[in-house]
């Protein structure tokens, strides 16, 4: 049985379909204090049936509405719950880089421990935020998928990481496309929207550039890269991520910076949602069984 949070309606049902199961009659409601309730119906498990709980959580609310579904599967007597989070909130605060500061992401891996048996997440800012939760949790990666959309006619591309860190991502994305190359620049942050980046030598004159990240929040590492791609001459700018966040006014920013269109998956569900990450999922829970 599969139990979908709010946020993750789509990639649930396409798991439901892939892995021939079916979906909970999940609903939500909020009580008149502002508490919530998610609910999973009138479900009646088989003996040993497993749960599988598909809920990103880009808010506080959705941190509680997978606790309580988790609980839910627990009460309705479910004698395993796997939990697959698509898009793990809080990921990126994964260290007190302050005096002072928690570590927020192993408090919400915590607070999800404790009814999950096994927990799966799509690409995690940092693959060692599994090490947080008690339960075995695994990383999964969807950043092939994201060749999938891009077009057939690229010119002499090159897939660009715009930092340091999505190095990776962006080989993988240039694998499944099949042609390409693959560069990065540097990022300094100076603050949650105010980044500064530093472009390598690469010539973009003509090319058209494929530029791969984990996650556009607020759009500003994209928008900067983006002005840079354009004042050096780039031909098409395709703006690809796993999680398209899209916080405030990253889609104006983006556009206001030249991009040619924005593909993420639906690890969140958004209008450029182009891809679903379901596929990978549905293979890591096959290999796992
Ligand atoms: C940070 O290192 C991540 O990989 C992303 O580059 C970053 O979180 C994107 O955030 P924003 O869209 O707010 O610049």
């Amino acid at each position: 049985m599969i139990l979908s949070g709010r946020h993750s309606q789509s990639i649930a049902a396409e798991l439901a379909e892939r892995l021939d199961e079916p979906l909970a009659p999940v609903a939500f409601d909020r009580f008149p204090d502002g508490e919530l309730m998610a609910s999973i119906g009138d479900v009646t498990p088989a003996d040993g049936e497993r749960a599988i709980v598909v809920a990103s959580t880009p808010s506080s609310d959705a941190h509680i509405e997978l606790l309580q579904l988790q609980d839910a599967a627990h009460e309705a007597g479910y004698g395993e719950v796997i939990t697959v989070v698509p898009y793990l909130g809080y990921a990126r605060q994964d260290q007190a880089f302050e005096q002072g500061e928690p570590v927020s992401v192993r408090a919400v891996a915590r607070a999800i421990s404790t009814g999950a048996d096994r927990v799966l997440t799509i690409d995690p800012h940092e693959e060692d935020v599994c090490d947080f939760f008690d339960p075995p949790a695994t990383p999964i990666s969807a950043a092939a998928r994201l060749a999938e959309p891009l077009p057939e006619d690229l010119i002499d591309p090159l897939f660009l990481s715009p930092d340091a860190g999505a190095i990776d991502l962006a080989e993988t994305v240039r694998e499944a496309a099949g042609t390409g190359t693959v560069d990065y620049f540097e990022k300094t942050r100076h603050s949650g929207s105010d980044v500064e980046i530093s472009p390598s030598d690469t010539s973009v004159d003509g090319r058209d550039i494929v530029v791969v990240d984990d996650i556009i929040a607020t759009g500003s590492t994209m928008s900067e890269a983006l002005t840079i791609l354009q004042e050096r001459g780039a031909n098409r700018v395709f703006v690809t991520c796993i999680h398209p966040l899209l916080a405030g006014n990253a889609v104006t920013k983006l556009s206001r910076a030249g991009v040619d269109t924005v593909y993420g998956t639906d690890t969140l569900e958004r209008p450029c949602s182009a891809v679903s990450a379901a596929p990978v999922v549905a293979d890591a829970l096959a290999d796992q069984l």
